[in-house]
């Protein structure tokens, strides 16, 4: 089973750079593309919010049209871009999500068990966990103890060592920590919202955050009150659940040069 995990689109942000304004909704293509060219295709493709930078209607309808390209199922839960209402709107398709509230849902029709959690906080750009969410969170473990399980959620309720997005990072953190401590059928916590790739151990699981498939926020490992936006090589990551171990890729957006060495095939050109 392969998860493609993709987030942080910002789709309607136009950014000023010095070869000229670089539009999200052309990156955001590119991130598609990537996706359709990837060889076996996943199993699924879980997009962990900031669909778009406003959240208005127009953009959610753009990348919605973009999405429709995908072959793979694809499920999405909201950041702190995002806007529930608009968004169920525009994707109303989407039948996994609750008729009502929060945006979060379960997967059961995979090897591995999926949690998606809800932690946009209306107003603000850092994530929420309060008690009934948290609730819901732990019922859904209790009601499957033996299925191995990821948790997929926008903001990262750990820290990353990167003091702007940690102030940005979700309340409650450390009472989701102690219920994730409590269930060790679960294998990840996978998160977006941070615009880099950060890899670390917290409360028994590997943790996880995923770049951004449309821009990066610089390494700075010391406070600052804002950040610009930074160009590198945009990401995604592929989680290879295969024989009871998750595995991940980071699979990077782009074309880059390839060095053939004889006999070996040339790589796919995915168009
Ligand atoms: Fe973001
Ligand atoms: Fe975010």
């Amino acid at each position: 089973m392969i998860i493609a995990h993709i987030t942080d689109f910002h789709v309607g942000r136009v950014i000023e750079t010095a070869d000229g304004p670089m539009d999200l909704h052309d990156r955001m293509l590119d991130a598609i593309a990537h996706l359709r060219g990837l060889k076996p295709q996943p199993d699924l493709v879980m997009f962990t919010g900031d669909l778009s930078n406003h959240g208005s209607e127009a953009d959610y309808i753009r990348v919605r049209q973009a999405l429709r390209t995908l072959d793979a199922p694809i499920y999405i839960l909201p950041g702190n871009h995002d806007r529930r209402q608009t968004l169920r709107r525009v994707f109303a398709g989407h039948d996994y999500w609750p008729q009502e509230g929060f945006l979060h849902y379960t997967l059961e029709n995979y090897p591995l068990r999926i949690i998606a959690l809800d932690t946009l906080w209306p107003g603000s750009h850092e994530g929420m966990l309060d008690a009934e969410r948290l609730a819901w969170f732990e019922a859904r473990l209790q009601e499957a103890a033996d299925r191995p399980t990821a948790v997929f959620m926008h903001h990262p309720p750990f820290k990353t060592g990167l003091p702007y997005p940690d102030s940005l990072m979700c309340r409650n953190g450390d009472a989701f920590g102690g219920i994730v401590a409590r269930h060790p059928q679960i294998q990840a916590v996978i998160c977006g919202h941070v615009h880099r790739d950060v890899v670390t151990y917290w409360r028994g699981v590997p943790a996880y955050v995923t770049g951004s498939a449309t821009f990066a926020n610089g390494l700075i490992l010391y406070p600052v009150d804002d950040v610009d936006p930074l160009f590198e090589p945009p990401t995604c990551r592929l989680f290879v659940w295969d024989n009871g171990r998750l595995t991940s890729h980071i699979s990077f957006i782009g074309s880059y040069l390839y060095g053939l060495s004889e006999g070996v095939p040339k790589p796919p050109q995915n168009e």
